[in-house]
């Protein structure tokens, strides 16, 4: 729960540039068990976090890294924390609606139609006032045919020297 008052800055902060969804502070004490943050000497610098829907597909969400750390691969070992957690947990398909797809690419994820997703479209798209001018791509990692090539997963938290630990 110390973490979420950094989270909520983060957030909010790019949720101010249209880059991500707002979330409340009661929001984030609420899901605070989803996500992970990278921290730097105790400081929360980036975070994001995997919403389960069910046994096998989890949205990873509010994915964000501090402005001065931008490029340096910390985004990726998150996403590569997240999708470890999800292949820990036996899920098929970690899928995620972002304006940045080209960074999620660059992650192996691949663009899906927002169809695959329904229970997302119920939960939030139709409570979200971009639902009629929507700018987000869907894309989606398919954890099945990772394991099926038993491929490595995209990213190694360690290889980030910046960040001392995910947490
Ligand atoms: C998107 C975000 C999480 C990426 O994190 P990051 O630490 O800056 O990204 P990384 O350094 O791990 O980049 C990995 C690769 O993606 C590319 N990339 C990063 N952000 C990108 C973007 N917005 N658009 C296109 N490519 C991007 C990098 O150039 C890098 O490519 P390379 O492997 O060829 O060098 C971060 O920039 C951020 O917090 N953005 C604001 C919030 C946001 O837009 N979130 C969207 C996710 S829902």
């Amino acid at each position: 729960m110390r973490d979420v008052p950094a989270l909520f800055r983060l957030i909010n902060f790019y949720a101010e540039q249209r880059l991500l969804l707002p979330r409340s502070l009661a929001d984030l004490c609420e899901s605070v068990e989803d996500f992970f943050v990278g921290a730097e000497r105790g400081r929360v610098v980036a975070g994001g976090a995997l919403k389960l829907y069910d046994n096998d597909v989890a949205e990873i969400r509010s994915l964000c890294v501090e402005p001065g750390l931008k490029n340096s691969g910390l985004g990726r070992a998150l996403t590569g924390r997240l999708l470890s957690e999800a292949e820990r947990r036996g899920l098929k398909t970690v899928f995620a609606l972002t304006v940045a797809p080209e960074f999620f690419f660059k992650c192996r994820f691949q663009e899906a139609p927002r169809e695959n997703f329904p229970l997302k479209i119920w939960r939030d798209c139709l409570l979200c006032p971009k639902f009629f001018q929507c700018d987000e791509k869907t894309v989606a990692f398919d954890l099945t045919a990772e394991r099926a090539v038993n491929s490595t997963l995209p990213a190694e938290a360690a290889a980030v020297p910046a960040v001392s630990a995910f947490r």
